[in-house]
């Protein structure tokens, strides 16, 4: 994924636990660096300089990213196709679903955005239970994924 062009930039957020911050010079090498074959399983092969909406930090360290972008053909108005991904050593710890909960929030509060949407193949199981855990709903299939969707706010 791509920051979605003409977008506000995301502000700097925390919840006291990680921190979103929009990516900065030097992040993308170290985006680069942190994909595993789960990346490549559930992402494909990714771009050469990511340049996602939100780098997750917890403290001093990149842990991974948040994106979302507006251009599939098959979102409605207001949705946004929201995607993520952690480093492997960051896993099992909930900041995948901290880092999705405030990238909603900036969504709700400096975007017109107003529904968050994501596709996840259905043998993703921990994808899966990140969209149940964080309250979306599955509202059917596309492009081959399970289609769930949550309002922002
Ligand atoms: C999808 C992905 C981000 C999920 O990571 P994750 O670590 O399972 O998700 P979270 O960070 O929200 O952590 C949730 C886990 O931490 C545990 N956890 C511990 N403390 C927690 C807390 N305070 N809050 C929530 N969960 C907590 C949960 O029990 C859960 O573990 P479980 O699924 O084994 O029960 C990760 O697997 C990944 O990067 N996958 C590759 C990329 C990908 O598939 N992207 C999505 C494509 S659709």
């Amino acid at each position: 994924m791509m920051a979605p062009v003409g977008e506000p930039e995301l502000q700097i957020s925390t919840d006291g636990v990680i921190t979103l911050r929009p990516p900065r010079p030097g992040d993308a090498r170290v985006l680069v660096e942190g994909r595993d074959g789960e990346f490549f399983k559930w992402l494909g092969p990714g771009a050469e300089t990511p340049n996602p909406v939100a780098c997750i930090w917890l403290g001093d360290e990149l842990i991974g990213w948040v994106d979302y972008d507006v251009e599939q053909d098959w979102l409605r108005s207001g949705e946004v196709n929201v995607g993520y991904y952690l480093f492997p050593a960051a896993r099992g710890k909930g900041y995948a679903s901290r880092a999705v909960e405030l990238l909603l929030l900036h969504l709700e509060r400096d975007t017109g955005h107003t529904a968050a949407t994501l596709v996840i193949d259905p043998e993703n199981v921990r994808s899966l239970r990140l969209a149940r855990r964080l309250g979306f709903v599955q509202k059917g299939e596309v492009e081959k994924g399970l289609f769930f969707a949550r309002r922002t706010g």
